[in-house]
């Protein structure tokens, strides 16, 4: 198992990993969104590659913060397949994402996570990641399209 950059070719696989993560994807959509991605300089999509086999990704984006001098990394999506989870696959793409961001400058990474992924909060915890549910909310605008 190695960790690499996602491309093109990935889109299948990503499709499947996608659904998997609870949001069914057309191969033909995430190749739409590969592009805005893959064009995105703060932002990089990480793979896990078990032998030819996409097993896993996270995509992690880069954001400058103003109160303080820094930025920070978003992890904006991280699935490993049901078939390797246990064996790593995980923890490899967090490192992997964390070595990526402290070298972009960034001051910590931050996920969200709903409520009902229990697993994963331990997944996070146990890589020591902190929960700040206590100190902050989360607030959300949804916006028309123009
Ligand atoms: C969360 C997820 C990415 C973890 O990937 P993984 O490859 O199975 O995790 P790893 O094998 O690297 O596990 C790393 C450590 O996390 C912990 N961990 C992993 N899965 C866990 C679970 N289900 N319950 C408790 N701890 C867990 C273990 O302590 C493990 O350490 P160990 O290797 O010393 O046992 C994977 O389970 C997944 O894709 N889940 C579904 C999608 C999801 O919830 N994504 C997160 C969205 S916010």
């Amino acid at each position: 198992m190695h960790i690499r950059p996602i491309h093109h070719g990935d889109a299948a696989r990503l499709a499947v990993l996608l659904e998997q993560l609870g949001f069914p994807s057309t191969e033909r959509e995430v190749r739409q969104r590969l592009d805005y991605w893959l064009g995105d300089r703060a932002s990089a999509l990480l793979g896990a590659d078990d032998e030819g086999t996409l097993v896993g990704m996270a995509a992690l984006h880069v954001t400058p913060l103003l109160e303080v001098t820094g930025k920070f990394g978003r992890l904006a999506a991280l699935v490993v397949d049901e078939a390797v989870r246990g064996r790593g696959a995980g923890r490899m793409l967090i490192g992997a994402a964390e070595n990526r961001a402290r070298a972009a400058g960034c001051l910590f990474i931050e996920v969200n996570s709903s409520n009902h992924r229990f697993p994963a909060h331990q997944f996070y915890e146990s890589l020591g990641f902190t929960d700040s549910r206590e100190d902050s909310r989360r607030f959300v605008l949804p916006l028309q399209p123009s």
